[in-house]
C-alpha cells in the first residue's frame, strides 16, 4: 500500500468526524431553541403540568382525566400499555391541548415486557453485557410496540444485603459489574437513535444508596459517607449517564438524614453541576410526599419546595407540584426559574424521543413483536448463561441415553408465574416454559418422566406430599428437585430476615437424599439463599435465580448437557444470614482472618481471652462465605498459565497489558468467565482487598488453549482519596486473573507518579 492509500481511511474518519460533530451540535441547538420558544408560551399551570406524572392504574379513564390532559395538567403517564388508549391520550394532549405537547408513556419494563428475561441479578450472572444489551433491545421492541417510550430501568443500586428484596432488581454487589451491565441495558433500551420509535428511554434508579438500607429493610435509612458513595455507589450512575441515560429516579432512602428526593447536594450539585447531566430527574412513587413522614418536610408545600430546590424535575404520584407550586411561586417562596429549568429538562427528553414529530404508536405492530421467536431464543440463551453451577460430583450432565426414568419434583418445577420473578406485569403466564414442560417435551421421549411436586408452593409446610415424592424417587434413576422462592418473596418491600429455604423445602431435599438416588437440586430465587444444607444433600446444585419465560428449556438443556453452565455469582453467597453484609471487596482490616483461628466447637473450657486468634471472623461461621463473588463451575475445568504483565512499574498515564494463557483442561466445550482483580496495597485511606477491573467470557474446545491479552489503563485504578480527590496514588499493587474472586496468585506491580 502506498503511504497515501494508508492515510486514506484516516482522512475519511476525519471527514466523518468533521461533518458529524457540527450536525449533532446543530440538532442540540435547534432543540434548545424550540424549548425556549415553547417555554416562553407556557402558563405556569402548563409548566407544572409537564412536571406531573400520573399513573393510569390509579386514575380511571374518565372525563376529569381527559380534561386534565386537555388543560395540560398532566405531562406524562405511567402504566398504560394498550396502544389504542395510548393513542387516545396522546390525541388529547397533542390535538386538543393549547400547546400540543405530547405525553411520555412510562412502564416498569424491568427484565422484559412480554418475553421475560432472567431477573437483573440473573442477567448479571451471565457476565455477558452483549447478551444483556440484546435482551434490553428485545424488551424495547415489545414495549414500544405497545406505546411505551420510557422504562424505569436499569436499577443500578449496589446491594451487599440479600435480605433486601430488591437485590433481585439490580446487578449485585460489584460497582464495575453493575456499571458494565447498566450501560449495556441502556444501550439496548435506547438503541442508536433515541428518536427512533423503537427507542425506550432508560431511567437509572434509585439515586442513590438505596441498596444499603439498614438491615436490608426496604425504604430504610442509609449511612453512606461521601467517599463510599463516590467509590462504590455513584460510579454505575455516572457510567449510565455517560452512556446517555435520558432520565434518572431519586430513591426512597434518607442518607445520613437527608431524603434523596430532597438531597440538594447529590441531585443538584453533583448530578447537574459536577456531572453536567441534562436529562430529567423523576421522584420515586410518592417520594416527594414521603419527606413528611420522614420528618424532613413539615407539610406538602414544604416537601414540594425541597424537592424542586434539590433538582427533582418531575413528581411521580405525590401531586405535590400540581397542588403546591403555583402558590409557592406566587408567594415568592420558590423561583419560577427553577420550574423553567425542570420543564426544559423534560421537554428536551420529549424532543429527543421524537415525540413532537411522531407521538402515536402503530396499533397493530405488537402482533409481530410480542414473544417473537428471536426474543424467546434470547430469553433461553440468557437463562442458560445466568445459571450458576455451585456443586457437582459428576452427576451432571445427565446422559439421556443411560437414564430410563427421572423424577421431577419440587414446588418450582411447574410454577409458570413464579419462575418469571418480580416486576412482571405484562407477561402471559401460559407462555412460560417450565422445567417440567421442557423436560417432558424435549427429553421425555427418551425416558419416563415422573412428576410429583412434594410441596405445592415454596412456603408450603404441608408435608403430606413429601412421602409421595420419596416413593416416586425410589422408582426413578435420578431426582431433579426444583426449589426456591415464589416471585412475591423478592422485589420491592419483600425483605426477609431468614434466607433459608421457605416452608418444608429443606425437608423435601433431605428426604429425597435419604433414598440414595442421585439428587440434582435447582434453586430458582430472587436472591442468594443460605443453602449450605442443600449443597451437602445434593449431588449437584444449579442456582438459576428466577430465569424468565424460557427458563425451563434452558435448565433442561443444562441438566442434559446440551448446554454447559457458564454463569458466575454476581454477589457473595453467605453461609448464614448472620454473616450479612458479606461482600468480596471489603476494606482491608488491621487483623484479617488467617485460617488458623479456633472455631466454636474447638474452644477448650476456660480458654484464655486471647487464645482463640484475634482476627476478624465469627466463632461459629468463620470468615469465608459459602461461595465467593465470581464463582461458578462448569462441566469442564480451566487452567490459567503464563500470567504476565508488560512492566513492573507504571505511571498514571500508562496502560498495563496483562497476558495469560487459558486452557480448557476437561472434556466439554465450554465458556470460562476470566476475571481480573486488583488491590491497591497502601492508600491515603484503606482500600478494598480486591476489586474487579475486567472480565471476559472465553469459549474453548476441550484441550484448546487461548492466549489472552487485556489492557488496563492505570487511570482506572483511581479512587476518591483522603482529600476527596479522584486520583491514582503511587505505591504497590497486586493483580489476580482467575475464575473467581477467591482464586489465583497475585502479580505485583508499582505505580509511580
Ligand atoms: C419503585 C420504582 C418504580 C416505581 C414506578 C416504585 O415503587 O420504587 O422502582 O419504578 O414504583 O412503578
Amino acid at each position: 500500500m502506498t503511504p497515501l492509500k494508508k492515510l486514506f481511511p484516516l482522512f475519511l474518519c476525519f471527514l466523518l468526524a468533521w461533518s458529524c460533530v457540527p450536525a449533532a451540535k446543530k440538532k442540540d441547538r435547534d432543540i434548545e431553541k424550540k424549548i425556549t420558544g415553547l417555554v416562553s408560551k407556557m402558563t405556569l399551570e402548563e409548566k407544572i403540568g409537564q412536571m406531573t406524572l400520573v399513573s393510569c392504574s390509579n386514575i380511571p379513564e374518565d372525563e376529569q382525566f381527559s380534561e386534565a390532559l386537555r388543560k395540560g395538567h398532566i405531562g406524562s403517564v405511567i402504566n398504560e400499555v394498550d396502544p389504542a388508549r395510548v393513542n387516545s391520550f396522546q390525541k388529547i394532549a397533542v390535538e386538543e391541548s393549547r400547546l400540543g405537547i405530547p405525553l411520555i408513556v412510562g412502564r416498569d419494563v424491568i427484565h422484559g415486557f412480554k418475553t421475560i428475561f432472567p431477573i437483573p441479578l440473573g442477567l448479571a450472572a451471565t457476565f455477558n453485557p452483549s447478551l444483556v444489551e440484546q435482551g434490553a433491545r428485545a424488551a424495547a421492541m415489545e414495549a414500544t410496540s405497545a406505546g411505551v417510550r420510557w422504562t424505569f430501568s436499569p436499577m443500578l443500586d449496589i446491594s451487599r444485603d440479600p435480605r433486601w428484596g430488591r437485590i433481585s432488581e439490580g446487578f449485585g454487589e460489584d460497582t464495575y459489574l453493575a456499571s458494565v451491565m447498566g450501560v449495556a441495558m441502556i444501550r439496548g433500551y435506547q438503541g442508536t437513535d433515541p428518536g427512533d420509535p423503537t427507542s425506550l428511554a432508560a431511567c437509572v434508579k434509585h439515586f442513590v444508596g438505596y441498596g444499603a438500607a439498614e438491615g436490608g429493610r426496604d425504604y430504610n435509612s442509609t449511612f453512606l459517607p461521601e467517599r463510599v458513595l463516590r467509590n462504590v455507589y455513584l460510579p454505575p450512575f455516572l457510567a449510565g449517564i455517560q452512556a446517555g441515560a435520558m432520565t434518572l429516579m431519586t430513591s426512597f432512602n434518607d442518607n445520613d438524614g437527608v431524603p434523596m428526593t430532597g438531597n440538594r447536594f447529590l441531585v443538584r450539585d453533583l448530578l447537574r453541576d459536577e456531572w453536567n447531566y441534562n436529562g430529567f430527574v423523576v421522584s420515586d412513587w410518592a417520594s416527594v410526599n414521603e419527606m413528611i413522614p420522614h420528618g424532613f418536610a413539615a407539610d406538602q408545600a414544604h416537601a414540594a419546595r425541597l424537592a424542586l430546590e434539590a433538582g427533582v424535575d418531575m413528581d411521580m404520584m405525590s401531586f405535590a407540584y400540581i397542588t403546591q407550586l403555583e402558590k409557592l411561586i406566587k408567594e415568592g417562596a420558590v423561583s419560577e426559574k427553577l420550574v423553567d429549568e425542570a420543564v426544559r429538562n423534560i421537554l428536551r427528553v420529549k424532543f429527543l424521543l421524537g415525540l413532537f414529530d411522531n407521538p402515536y404508536v402503530q396499533e397493530d405492530l405488537h402482533k409481530e413483536m410480542f414473544y417473537n421467536p428471536h426474543h424467546m431464543e434470547l430469553s433461553r440463551q440468557s437463562a442458560v448463561q445466568s445459571a450458576v453451577l455451585l456443586c457437582n460430583d459428576g452427576t451432571l450432565p445427565l446422559d439421556e441415553q443411560k437414564i430410563r426414568s427421572v423424577l421431577v419434583t419440587g414446588p418450582m418445577a411447574d410454577a409458570p408465574y413464579d419462575q418469571l420473578g418480580t416486576w412482571v406485569f405484562d407477561a402471559l403466564e401460559q407462555t412460560t416454559a417450565t422445567p417440567l414442560k421442557a423436560i417432558r417435551e424435549h427429553y421425555g421421549h427418551q425416558m419416563r418422566v415422573i412428576y410429583e411436586p412434594g410441596l405445592k408452593y415454596s412456603r408450603d409446610k404441608d408435608r403430606s406430599g413429601i412421602r409421595k415424592a420419596v416413593a416416586s424417587a425410589r422408582a426413578a434413576d435420578v431426582v431433579i428437585a426444583f426449589v426456591g422462592e415464589e416471585s412475591i418473596l423478592s422485589g420491592e418491600a419483600h425483605c426477609l430476615a431468614s434466607l433459608d429455604l421457605q416452608g418444608a423445602q429443606d425437608e423435601l431435599i433431605e428426604a429425597l437424599q435419604s433414598t440414595g438416588k442421585p439428587v440434582i437440586t435447582v434453586v430458582m430465587a430472587g436472591r442468594p439463599l443460605t443453602i449450605e444444607k442443600e449443597i451437602s444433600a445434593s449431588n449437584a446444585l444449579l442456582y438459576s435465580f428466577h430465569p424468565g419465560t424460557m427458563g425451563g428449556v434452558a435448565l433442561a438443556d443444562l441438566i442434559f448437557g446440551k448446554e454447559v453452565p457458564s454463569g458466575r455469582l454476581p454477589v457473595t453467597f453467605p453461609k448464614t444470614t448472620g454473616q450479612i453484609p458479606l461482600y468480596y471487596n471489603h476494606n482491608r482490616t488491621g487483623r484479617p482472618f488467617l485460617g488458623n483461628e479456633t472455631m466454636l466447637d474447638q474452644i477448650p473450657l476456660k480458654a484464655g481471652q486471647t487464645s482463640l486468634g484475634n482476627t476478624s471472623f465469627y466463632l461459629d461461621a468463620g470468615a469465608a462465605p459459602l461461595f465467593p463473588f465470581g464463582f461458578g463451575l462448569s462441566y469442564t475445568t480451566f487452567a490459567y498459565t503464563n500470567i504476565r504483565i508488560d512492566q513492573v512499574s507504571y505511571t498514571q498515564k500508562d496502560t498495563l497489558t496483562l497476558s495469560f494463557d487459558l486452557t480448557n483442561t476437561g472434556k466439554a466445550a465450554a465458556t470460562e468467565v476470566a476475571q481480573l482483580y486488583v488491590c491497591d496495597k497502601t492508600g491515603s485511606v484503606t482500600r478494598p482487598v480486591k476489586e474487579l477491573k475486567r472480565f471476559e467470557r472465553i469459549a474453548l474446545e476441550p484441550g484448546e488453549t487461548r492466549s489472552v491479552s487485556w489492557e488496563l489503563p492505570i487511570s482506572e485504578l483511581a479512587f476518591w482519596n483522603l482529600q476527596m480527590k479522584r486520583v491514582v496514588e503511587s505505591g504497590q499493587f497486586e493483580l489476580w486473573v482467575a475464575g473467581d474472586s477467591d482464586s489465583g496468585e497475585p502479580v505485583l506491580f508499582e505505580v509511580n507518579n
